[in-house]
């Protein structure tokens, strides 16, 4: 019988990993028993009942199953995408496949098995899916960059680009994370073109390099470009991001049971802010400065309802973008396991005021037990124009990620790949 009254997690994750290390501190910070930790490896092994190495577990607690990143680990990698190189770029539909299935199988032996789980097998699927996240998005109404019509390679890429009057473009594998495969492309009159991306081609193809590169003859463009496309492509226009001293930024923002509750400032001097690819942590409130009370609400209002698309997942980290004019805001992705910020705590006036972004979801999961929460956060009333947009900040130039250690946080967490050769490289 399941009689306990203490309830437990079990977490699919990566032992030892720091999400799984930073979890397991938030339990046992609240009092709760040290979480169970099923591994990736063992979910992707097993055909059918992934949760049967911890159905003694199961049987004398009240569970809550938290699905956690499969990142990190080169042997979840290989039995998501098959064996190979991790650093490599694309595989991402046969990752993606094989996610989907383990997470249905997830899904089901909790069921049967009488635990709970905290987050939504579906949601997960859509955020993985960057043309069904963006779909979900703009059928709600949250501010999107436009997107392309499907393209099955660099010919069409162009042909629909030239349709919609769009010269500037990021390319992103449908089913990518932390960068990888990103292409933010440029076009001009006269045949110019330019391709900035994270993907260095080696004579075994692509693979993920921790330095930005520019591809700038047709050939080789259209040979990434035709290289990634089977996998799946979501296009969409280039949104020009608001920049501090030179630098361009956008927000990861987690939103927390409906409430935006901790956000950071990546901040690059490449297209793609993500950490790892040498963004840097920049100065929030300079940034909330700069965009006034009103406008600082606004982009936690888009957050919220970005969130709100996505209500069965207690946890989800939105990707913002804040438009050169400070004005528009525009979503780059809603990411499932967004929520790897080592050491940085709520926002003041939020629940999660002094908790890191595991103590927030475990405060979050207790409270609100079988939640779906969502209620409008953010949006306490009106609050006074006192806008500083168009100002421009001082300050965050050279300011570093304060550990130097953290660069993967905050993505999705495909594997890292320590990779040997010049080109160090990671798949996050
Ligand atoms: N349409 C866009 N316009 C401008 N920058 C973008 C656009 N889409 C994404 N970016 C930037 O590219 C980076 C990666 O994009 P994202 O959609 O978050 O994919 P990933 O899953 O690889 O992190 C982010 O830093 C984001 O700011
Ligand atoms: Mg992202």
């Amino acid at each position: 019988m399941r009689g306990a009254t203490v309830p437990a997690f079990l977490v699919i994750g990566t032992p030892g990993d720091r999400r799984t290390e930073l979890f397991a501190a938030a339990c046992r910070a609240s009092g709760l028993p040290e979480p169970r930790v099923v591994p990736w490896t063992d979910v992707l092994r097993a055909t059918r009942d992934p949760l049967a190495g911890a159905a003694a577990h199961l049987d004398v607690t009240d569970t809550l199953v938290r699905i956690d990143s499969p990142g990190e680990d080169a042997n979840v990698d290989a039995l998501l995408r098959g064996p190979g190189n991790p650093a490599r770029v694309g595989g991402g539909a046969r990752w993606y496949r094989t996610f989907v299935q383990a997470l249905t199988r997830i899904r089901a032996d909790a069921q049967r098995r009488g635990a709970r789980l905290v987050g939504d097998v579906d949601d997960i699927a859509v955020m993985f899916d960057k043309r069904l996240c963006h779909a979900r998005l703009q059928a709600a109404g949250v501010p999107v960059p436009d997107a392309l019509p499907p393209v099955d390679g660099y010919a069409q890429l162009r042909d629909r680009m030239a349709e919609a009057g769009m010269r500037r473009v990021f390319v992103k594998p449908a089913h990518g994370s932390s960068a990888s495969g990103v292409i933010a492309l440029q076009t001009a009159p006269g045949g110019r073109i330019k391709a900035v991306t994270s993907a260095a081609r080696t004579p075994d193809g692509y693979v993920n390099s921790l330095r930005v590169r520019s591809y700038e003859t047709e050939r080789d463009v259209a040979h990434l470009v035709d290289t990634l496309a089977p996998d799946g492509l979501h296009v969409e226009r280039w949104f020009p991001k608001a920049a501090v001293n030179g630098r361009v930024f956008d927000l990861r923002v987690v939103v927390i049971a409906g409430e935006p509750t901790h956000a950071v400032v990546r901040m690059s001097r490449s297209p793609m802010t993500n950490l790892h690819l040498g963004g840097a942590r920049g100065d929030l409130e300079a940034v909330r400065r700069a965009l006034g009370e009103h406008g600082w609400r606004r982009a936690l209002d888009v957050c919220a309802q970005a969130a709100a698309c996505f209500p069965g997942s207690g946890m989800v980290g939105v990707d913002l973008m804040v438009g050169i004019g400070w004005r528009e805001f525009a979503v780059a992705e809603v990411n499932a396991f967004g929520d790897l910020l080592p050491r940085l705590t709520g926002l003041p006036g939020t629940f999660a005021e002094g908790l890191d972004t595991y103590a927030a979801q475990v405060r979050a999961a207790l409270a609100r037990p079988s939640a779906t929460p969502h209620d409008a956060a953010g949006s306490g009333g009106p609050s006074e124009d006192t806008t500083a947009r168009g100002a421009r900040t001082a300050g965050t130039e050279g300011e570093r990620d304060v550990s130097g250690r953290d660069v993967h946080e905050a993505d999705q967490g495909r594997p890292v790949a320590p990779m040997h050769g010049e080109v160090s490289a990671c798949a996050t």
